[in-house]
């Protein structure tokens, strides 16, 4: 009876009052915010840590789309960037990203008016450091050519890395989300910086001055043929350089006023050449003439003598090679010195067009000064 009587005591003691209830409730609601939000702001401090990556999508394979009802046949620059990033799991683990369009194209319709807005962006993200680094987004057929003219133009040695795929997002085994994943993987590396621009496909790192596409067709096709890639990007091993980024000398040249660059034709060597490529492209206006010249540079003797005339009026005449892989060497076969004409060194053709382009556009030349220009990297 005495226990029995003491309990309801007890009881009053420790039972929460009608007014202490809500205080509970609300202390355990707060309780709850404050560690979602330490949570989060655990999240935001892990996000913080990781590099800020600008993606700019110009179209292309990688943003391509298939109509089901087809076989085989797609439509290139279909995705958005922003739509690309969200189809790659784990991309926010890598970096914040944050993704802009520039155009949604085919690069087969690449042009100076994208170059030279792609161009411009990265300058200002850099220089307001709106960005740690730089993804392109691109189409596979001129990504080279995107790669280079950037390598020339954009200053300062963040990275910039151009990523394309061989097969549309709806492809059976697409490469696109893993060639993403792993450029976002390269571009937030710290030594990635002071290479240059930077393809990644394929579990490849290039250099913009030697990677070109290699097959119409496979997912094996971004070749370096004169010095083999930079490096090599995996989901197992990560990222290894084949060799440490000082010493990787390369010029900058001031982009032009404008949004177009001087009218420059490659001429294509073949058996039973003749002048009228030579003699046409003039006729057009071109300020220089790149030859893809058979072997060593070397083109037929009426097509050297239209070369030389050109040289003398002033257009200028600079030789490369329809060969894949070499070097294009002054004096050899063709009198260089005599003629007035510049070699391209390691440049295939479409590489030399660009520096071509760009040499002219700032003033140079003189052959023996766009001689130098090619020769730079020796
Ligand atoms: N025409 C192509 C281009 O955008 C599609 C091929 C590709 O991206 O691989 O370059």
């Amino acid at each position: 009876m005495t226990q029995h009587a003491a309990r309801p005591a007890i009881h009053r003691r420790n039972r929460p009052s009608i007014l202490a209830a809500p205080l509970i409730a609300l202390a355990l609601w707060s309780w709850g915010i404050a560690a979602a939000q330490a949570a989060e702001s655990g999240k935001d401090a892990m996000a913080a840590g990781l590099p800020r990556i600008l993606v700019l999508a110009t179209g292309g394979t990688i943003a391509g789309q298939a109509d089901a009802r087809a076989t085989g046949a797609y439509k290139s620059g279909q995705i958005t960037g922003e739509q690309l990033m969200q189809s790659v799991p784990g991309l926010d683990k890598l970096a914040r990203l944050n993704a802009e369009q520039i155009s949604s194209i085919g690069s087969q319709d690449m042009n100076d008016k994208v170059w030279f807005a792609l161009a411009r962006r990265i300058q200002e993200a850099f220089d307001k450091n709106e960005a740690d680094a730089v993804v392109i987004t691109h189409g596979t057929d001129t990504l080279e050519e995107t790669a280079f003219f950037l390598d020339n133009v954009v200053r300062g040695d963040k990275p910039v890395v151009i990523v394309g795929s061989m097969r549309p997002a709806t492809a059976v085994s697409a490469d696109g989300p893993g060639n993403l994943y792993e450029a976002v993987q390269v571009a937030a590396d710290p030594r990635s910086r002071g290479r240059g621009v930077l393809a990644v496909l394929n579990d490849k790192i290039q250099g913009a001055r030697s990677v070109t596409k290699t097959n119409t067709t496979s997912i094996e096709t971004f070749s370096s043929a004169n010095d083999g890639p930079v490096g090599y990007v995996d989901s197992a091993g990560g990222i290894r350089f084949m060799a440490q980024a000082q010493g990787l000398k390369r010029a900058t040249y001031q982009l032009p006023a404008g949004e177009q660059l001087p009218r420059v034709a490659i001429v294509y060597s073949h058996a039973n050449m003749d002048a009228v490529p030579i003699e046409d492209a003039i006729s057009h206006g071109a300020k220089g003439i790149v030859l893809a010249g058979v072997g060593d540079g070397n083109t037929s003797k009426p097509a050297l003598d239209a070369l030389e005339a050109a040289a003398k009026k002033g257009v200028i005449v600079v030789r490369s090679t329809r060969v894949r892989s070499g070097f294009v060497t002054r004096n050899v076969e063709v009198d260089d010195d005599k003629n007035g004409f510049v070699v391209s060194e390691d440049l295939n053709p479409q590489k030399a067009r660009v520096l071509t382009q760009l040499l002219i556009a700032g003033g140079v030349t003189a052959p023996a000064e766009l001689q130098k220009a090619f020769t730079a990297t020796w």
